[in-house]
């Protein structure tokens, strides 16, 4: 009788491979196990087969032959419930080196060639547990004086994973720093031609100096980041040293480093995978509804775990977990519509929320204080309802007619079962961090309207019951993203900068001036705020396109009567549009994350112009409501 689930996650717990992995991670790499039955006698893989998996031992005892030269075959080993075989080829990418038989009936787990790799890259442990017994092994040969182990195996393994990681073109970051250089120095150096305005082009030049740098990245965004800060000072911009800093000491920031502590606390609990298995056993296995349950978790998901890649990482597994469930074929139609509706769910919708992404708290906060409490969570979530809705139905009808899948399979149910045996009950860290992100959401949507609380000390609020309920350590500290907290903290500075030099104010009547000239009012206005975001999205990275959008656009909106917050909304719907996949960190990542298997980059890019298309037609469409609530 088959291994139940419970046996099969009692049995990998114990083996050393997988044995450092938490009940998270180890439940994700359950998705890709799957139990095969073994019949005394049969062969599992024979000497020089080409190598596809690697198996553990669940019950029942298999010996290990090598043949020589000569036919003869020769018994090393014998391996029982425990014992895994066949990693020596996956890590050398050579033939199998020896064959393994069953000698009594038993059963193994099999884990796919692309997992095992990815377990080695993911798990130091794993990979020492390997090389431990790689080194036993040829111990054993040296004293026996059988063929040694290619020495290869494991520095094979543990390069095999590097390639996920874009690596930036050295010209490009040459590039970066001969323009930032020049713009520096005509900050410096030249004076007579901006005389006047002075201080207003020197924090502009730094800007753009600072964006090209960010983009280019000759050295990492926080040093940029914490650059400017001395810049600013040393161009004598009329600032106070204080004022330079002051977005660290502000409330936003606070908001945006508590929401990135729950979502770190929320990604490792072991909750979020909880609800893709719901999802997965509970939604029928009819594509239209698969897909909607993806869109629909996506955006769930978004103001619990506010960090697009975050989600991504979180819902593409759980798509390539229900793809191989359903038996879909990789890159079909089917496998496309699945992958694609929970990149779409995970990723664009941050707009649909004020703490949605840290991006939207940092245009939120670019926006007068007055629109700032217009729009509180509520608030936000109310007006840009409709949008979210009309983006979400229109990308779903876009992906069933740009790919046309057929119907589905009925869902093999064993690595569900496995996944959900290792997981087991919730635990009480898992309870507390749902009770406790629960309690933060209504603390957003009661208590900061209500009690006129900042918004800022609800998250830290929330932040410290999570520190407390997981023990958060230091170590779990340094593991947030400081490198987007710095650039977050300069960006509100930059803010205050920018108000205090009239910058806002000077752009927004100048720009406003032109476009009234040309006839660009209200309605006309966020369209256009819509496709200079898809525009500026070709050559900038999400956060500093979403901050220079911002910074343009949202005085101009103040003086064209059209209120601001909709130039932030159309700038958010847009701005993790994806049409340059490699402008979109959080793409690759859901698109690494189902491990290239559902649907290839061509693919992607089809529906990537239909979500442009879809967003901007839904802003056009959302502009009657809007004009209704009176935002326009
Ligand atoms: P692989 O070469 O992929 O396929 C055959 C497997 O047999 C091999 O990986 C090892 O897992 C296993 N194997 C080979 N030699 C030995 C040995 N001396 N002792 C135990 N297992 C072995």
């Amino acid at each position: 009788m088959p291994a139940g689930a419970d046996e099969q996650r009692d049995l990998l717990r114990r083996v050393d491979i997988v044995a450092g992995l938490d009940r998270v991670a180890l439940a994700r790499l359950a998705s890709h196990i799957e139990p095969q039955i073994a019949t005394a006698g049969g062969a599992v893989c024979e000497q020089g087969d080409v190598a596809d998996a690697l198996f553990i031992i669940a019950r029942g005892r298999f010996a290990v032959f090598t043949h020589d030269e000569q036919g003869g075959e020769q018994r090393i080993n014998t391996l029982g419930p425990g014992d895994y075989f066949g990693e020596m080829a996956l890590l050398t990418d050579e033939p199998r080196s020896a064959t393994v038989r069953a000698e009594t009936d038993g059963e193994l787990l099999r884990l796919d060639r692309r997992s095992f790799l990815k377990l080695l890259d993911d798990e130091p442990h794993a990979g020492r547990a390997i090389a431990t017994a790689l080194a036993r092994r040829l111990r054993r040969r040296d004293l026996g004086g059988a063929p040694s182990v290619p020495a290869t195996s494991v520095e094979t393994a543990v390069r095999s994973g590097a390639a996920l990681r874009p690596s930036r073109h050295r010209a490009v970051a040459a590039i970066g720093v001969v323009a930032a250089m020049l713009l520096i120095g005509v900050v410096f150096l030249v004076t007579e031609p901006f005389a006047g305005a002075l201080a207003q082009w020197r924090f502009s030049l730094l800007l753009i100096a600072a964006v090209i740098l960010w983009v280019t990245e000759p050295v990492p965004a926080y040093v940029v980041s914490l650059g400017l800060i001395i810049a600013w000072l040393g161009a004598d911009i009329g600032a106070t040293p204080y004022k330079t800093v002051s977005g660290f000491a502000s409330m936003s920031w606070i908001f945006v480093f508590s929401v990135l502590g729950i979502a770190g606390a929320v990604a490792r609990s072991g909750l979020l995978m909880r609800l893709g298995l719901l999802l997965i056993e509970r939604v029928p296995p009819i594509l239209p509804l698969q897909s909607a349950a993806f869109v629909v978790t996506g955006v769930i998901l978004t103001p619990l775990l506010p960090l697009a890649m975050a989600r991504a990482a979180v819902t593409a597994p759980l798509s390539l977990a229900v793809a191989d469930a359903l038996r879909l074929e990789e890159r079909s139609p089917a496998s496309a519509v699945l992958g694609l509706s929970a990149w779409v769910g995970s990723g664009p919708f941050i707009f649909l929320f004020l703490n949605g992404s840290p991006v939207c708290l940092a245009a939120w906060s670019l926006m007068k204080v007055r629109y700032q409490e217009q729009f509180d969570w509520t608030h936000w979530a109310l007006s840009a309802a409709p949008l979210a809705l009309l983006v979400a139905v229109g990308m779903l009808v876009a992906l069933f007619v740009l790919y046309r899948p057929g119907s589905l399979a009925v869902p093999r149910r064993e690595p569900l079962l496995l996944q959900r045996a290792v997981l087991g009950p919730p635990s009480r860290e898992e309870i507390a961090v749902g009770i406790i992100v629960a309690a933060t959401l209504i603390g957003f949507i009661v208590v900061v309207p209500t009690f006129l609380v900042p918004p800022g000390l609800v998250a830290l609020g929330g932040f410290l019951a999570v520190a407390i309920a997981t023990r958060l350590g230091p170590g779990d500290l340094a593991r947030l993203d400081w490198s987007y907290l710095i650039f977050f903290g300069v960006v509100l500075s930059m803010q205050d900068l920018a108000e205090g030099l009239r910058l806002d104010r000077i752009v927004g009547e100048t720009v406003g001036a032109r476009l009234l000239d040309v006839g660009i009012g209200g309605p006309l206005f966020v369209i256009l705020v819509g496709m200079a975001t898809v525009l500026v999205r070709s050559f900038l990275p999400a956060d500093q396109a979403i901050l220079l959008l911002s910074l343009a656009f949202i005085p101009v909106a103040d003086s064209l009567g059209v209120n601001p917050w909709l130039a932030v909304i159309a700038i958010l719907a847009l701005g993790l549009s994806w049409h340059v996949p490699a402008q979109t960190p959080e793409f690759l990542v859901a698109h690494a994350a189902s491990e290239g298997r559902l649907y290839s980059q061509a693919q992607a890019r089809r529906a990537a112009y239909a979500y442009i298309v879809v967003g901007l037609v839904s802003l056009g469409l959302c502009l009657p409501y809007w004009h209704l609530v009176g935002l326009i």
